[in-house]
């Protein structure tokens, strides 16, 4: 059995609500929390590298102001009306080293999509993997939403490996699903439903994974 759902996530919720602004990402490790005005150049650097471009449709080039924008108003807006949760990844100083998101919510068919990048000095050790663990298992035992969404190019192997070992199941292709700068792109379509789940819900205590 799941754990009770707490409030104010509960079944007429029609938006993310975080448990105390962050969760937790593990012993020894940051959190995921809001993003703030203290991360935009962290987050124009991030977003400008040329993995995160080459993958995620992000504006080029990407401005301190679209961040500030982002960090102040825009990913505050998104999770007011109900859009989805978009989240700094941060290190053990509270430094912005990536974002991890909900997106793409429908909560008539309690369905979100979740979504990532990291700096490249943050790739390689296992933090994509727990950032997208940590979101997608908190949504799925904390909030009415019953299934998590991730979609991968289909050649972006290190996304699809952050699915497999995140605890996503492979479901099929999209064909031409998504658009990347390059032009169209056949989409790895992967899931994670509440079934799926650990009994204990994930950001509550600093050592969940
Ligand atoms: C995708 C991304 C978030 C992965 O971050 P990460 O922190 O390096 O991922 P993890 O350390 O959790 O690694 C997860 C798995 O991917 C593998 N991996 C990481 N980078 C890889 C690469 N370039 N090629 C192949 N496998 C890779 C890891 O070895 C690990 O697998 P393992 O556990 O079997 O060893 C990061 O590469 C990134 O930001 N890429 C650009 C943006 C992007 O593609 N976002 C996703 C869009 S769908």
């Amino acid at each position: 059995m799941h754990q009770q759902r707490a409030t104010p996530n509960d079944r007429t919720t029609r938006q993310f609500v975080l448990p105390e602004g962050a969760l937790a990402l593990g012993a020894g490790l940051g959190t995921l929390r809001v993003p703030r005005a203290a991360d935009v150049p962290a987050l124009v650097a991030g977003t400008n590298d040329p993995e995160v471009r080459r993958w995620l449709p992000v504006p080029r080039p990407y401005t301190e102001a679209m961040a500030l924008r982002w960090c102040t108003e825009e990913a505050e807006r998104r999770r007011r009306e109900g859009e989805g949760l978009h989240l700094a990844v941060t290190d053990e100083d509270d430094g912005l080293i990536g974002t991890v998101c909900l997106k793409h919510t429908n909560w008539r068919t309690a369905q979100t999509e979740v979504g990532y990048w990291l700096v490249p000095g943050a790739r390689g050790r296992g933090l994509a993997t727990r950032a997208c663990r940590v979101l997608s298992q908190w949504a799925l035992s904390a909030t009415p939403i019953e299934r998590v969404v991730l979609v991968a190019a289909t050649g972006n192997t290190a996304s699809q490996r952050v699915a497999t070992q995140s605890g996503f199941t492979y479901e099929g292709t999209a064909r031409s699903g998504g658009i990347l700068f390059t032009g169209r792109t056949d989409l790895r379509v992967y899931s994670l439903l509440r079934a799926d789940v650990p009994e204990s819900a994930p950001g509550e205590t600093t050592d969940n994974q």
